[in-house]
This record gives C-alpha cells, sequence and structure tokens, in this order.
C-alpha cells in the first residue's frame, strides 16, 4: 500500500467545514485504500503566540475532530508532530537546501508578515513550508489530501525532495497533492470572494459548534444581488459557495441542486442547507465531545500512532544524515 501523509493544525479548538470538506473527508475515504498518517501538527501551531494550555486543549480537540469525523486509529496512524523529533530535526537539513528568495515567495508567508508586520513575523512562519517539506518527506509518503491554499507548499516539499535526490542520490519519494476541486476552497459566509479561515469571526461553520449557532450562521450567509439559484462563482460568489457546500454534504450534483431550486428564493436554500449542515456537523460534534472527555484514551491512541511512526521517520532521518555527510553516531 502507498503512503499518505496529512495534517492539520490545532489553531483553534474547532475545525471548519473548510477543513472538513478540503481535506479530512478525503482523509477518511482514502485511509482505506493507503497507509495513512495524520499528524497534529502542533509545531506548526507555535507560530502564533498562543497559552500553553490552551494548545495542549486544542491539540487534543484537533484529534478528538479527526476520530469524530471518521478516522480510524485501527487503519490510520493519529499522532502529534511534537512526538516525533524528526520533523524537527529533518527541517534543518531542508533549511539548507532552501533558498531564501525560494522562501520568500511563498505567498502564504506574504500575506501574513505583510499583515503582521516585520516585528510582528516570526522566522517561525518563514520557515514553516519547510517543516512541513519535513512532515511528508520523512514518510516517503506518495500522496497528500489538502485544499488547495497548501498547492505552493506541496511544490516546495516536490522540489526540496528532487533537489535532494539529485544532489545526493535518490532518498525521498517525492509526493502528489491530493486536491478535488470541488471541495478545494470553501470560502467564507461572510465574506465569500475569501477563503474561509479559521481566523475569520462569523464566516465559518464550526465543527464543535452548537447546532443552533451553525444553522443561524448557515441562514444569515451573504448571498448575491439578483435571486436565481445557480452556480456562477464569479457573478455569485456567495450562492456557489453555499451550492458547493450543500453539494459535498448531501450528495446531489449542482446542476441537480439547480434544477431543484429553479423558481425558488435565497432563503428556501439556506434554510434547507441550514438542516443539511447540522445533520451531518451536530453528530461529529457529539462524537468529538465524547472523545474529549477522557483525555487519557484519547492520549493513549496519540502515543499509539506516535510509536506506529516514529520508526519510519527514524529510518528516513537516518538515511538523510548519512547521504549528507554527518559522521554516524556510535
Ligand atoms: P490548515 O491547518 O490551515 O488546514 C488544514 C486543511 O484544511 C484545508 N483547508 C481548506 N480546504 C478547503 N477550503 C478551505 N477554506 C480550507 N481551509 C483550510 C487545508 O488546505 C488543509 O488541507 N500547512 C497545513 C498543515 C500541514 C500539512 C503538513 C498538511 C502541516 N504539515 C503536511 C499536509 C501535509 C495547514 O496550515 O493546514
Amino acid at each position: 500500500r502507498p503512503r499518505l501523509f496529512s495534517g492539520m493544525q490545532p489553531t483553534q479548538d474547532s475545525l471548519h467545514i473548510g477543513n472538513y470538506l478540503g481535506a479530512l473527508v478525503n482523509w477518511v475515504q482514502m485511509q482505506e485504500s493507503f497507509n495513512a498518517i495524520y499528524s497534529v501538527v502542533d509545531l506548526h501551531a507555535l507560530t502564533v503566540d498562543v497559552d500553553p494550555d490552551v494548545l495542549r486543549q486544542r491539540t487534543r480537540a484537533t484529534a478528538a475532530q479527526y476520530l469524530a469525523a471518521g478516522v480510524d486509529p485501527a487503519k490510520s496512524a493519529v499522532f502529534v508532530q511534537s512526538h516525533v523529533p524528526e520533523h524537527a530535526e529533518l527541517t534543518w537539513i531542508l533549511s539548507c537546501l532552501t533558498g531564501f528568495g525560494e522562501a520568500s515567495r511563498m505567498t502564504q508567508f506574504k500575506d501574513k508578515s505583510a499583515k503582521r508586520g516585520s516585528e510582528g513575523t516570526n522566522v517561525g512562519l518563514f520557515t514553516y513550508p519547510i517543516l512541513m517539506a519535513a512532515d511528508i518527506l520523512l514518510y516517503d509518503a506518495a500522496k497528500v489530501p489538502v485544499g488547495e491554499d497548501q498547492r505552493q507548499h506541496l511544490e516546495l516539499s516536490r522540489n526540496l525532495a528532487q533537489r535532494f535526490n539529485g544532489r545526493y542520490g535518490e532518498t525521498f519519494v517525492v509526493p502528489e497533492p491530493h486536491i478535488l476541486e470541488a471541495t478545494a476552497k470553501i470560502q467564507d459566509l461572510q465574506n465569500p470572494t475569501a477563503k474561509m479561515s479559521k481566523t475569520s469571526p462569523t464566516g465559518t461553520i464550526d465543527l464543535l459548534a452548537d447546532p443552533k449557532v451553525t444553522a443561524k450562521r448557515v441562514r444569515s450567509a451573504v448571498t448575491d444581488t439578483g435571486r436565481e439559484i445557480r452556480f456562477d462563482e464569479a457573478e455569485k460568489p456567495g450562492v456557489s459557495n453555499l451550492l458547493s457546500i450543500y453539494s459535498a454534504l448531501d450528495g446531489r450534483s449542482i446542476e441537480q441542486l439547480e434544477s431543484d431550486y429553479d423558481g425558488k428564493g435565497y432563503g428556501d436554500l439556506k434554510k434547507d442547507l441550514a438542516e443539511v449542515v447540522v445533520g451531518v456537523v451536530g453528530p461529529i460534534r457529539e462524537r468529538a465531545t465524547e472523545l474529549l472527555s477522557d483525555p487519557a484514551e484519547l492520549d493513549r491512541i496519540l502515543a499509539e500512532g506516535a510509536e506506529r511512526v516514529r520508526p519510519i521517520a527514524a529510518a528516513t532521518l537516518a538515511r538523510v544524515y548519512d547521504r549528507v555527510g554527518l559522521l554516524a553516531r556510535r
């Protein structure tokens, strides 16, 4: 079975429906045919200022949502990134192969550092995509299921793998992104020309939110002028986003939904979608809450996951250290 790796940052308690549809749904499907490894990437989450206890809580909450959404620890390894120190170690080696200009061109870095200013931007934010490359390359992952916003980071991972292989001989598998177009970019409900993101206050649908709040958010989503329910991202970004979410959750195609809502209003669409969303997200929230009520059991699952993957990471790192000429430890 080919190997697969993916991860999410524990930067909030709750994941949102963009994380769910863009990535998590694929994770659950792909664990059937791949040797899947899913990480809560806590080291990545340190690039923003966070209270230590809050980070611990979010790390468990993120893991609980993986499981609640259907990631099965009997099939997939689920672990916390910092439990496998090889991630940080490989990052150093790869950072010595990354051009300063190359890293400077990462659009997520450019956007975030522009917002924070140079004093507010830490170097971790700059090297973040290199840590991500290390995550993937450590496990010889052939596929990486992510949303559209990670495409450029994946390209960097591929370039680093190829560069290392070219210089030191075949060492890494060159990973391929797995991005499903229909759900790769879920937009913010209040601002449908921008990506739904964990930092937008009211434009998200959160997996752990109270169903009443969720329903209200869907019903108050920004729609467009006009009244026709039609998929047209340029002219009707709000309605198109709702149709994408609807279709992904309910299984009906966009064309089918357009015809089913022919002659109906935005209000009807949003009311029905609110029910569909609550029907999917509600049970995930319940299972996650249940899992979080037993942190010891959750920690046990995470420890087991780390134990399973650590030998793979250690073997890769040993191979890399040898290739680059670090003197073997005896
Ligand atoms: P993160 O934590 O920001 O997001 C987790 C996953 O959710 C996807 N995603 C979306 N998909 C569709 N629509 C959206 N609005 C949306 N918002 C987020 C992301 O593409 C991602 O798949 N750098 C990564 C975490 C990471 C990683 C890795 C991923 C670290 N190491 C190794 C894969 C492999 C990130 O910040 O994801």
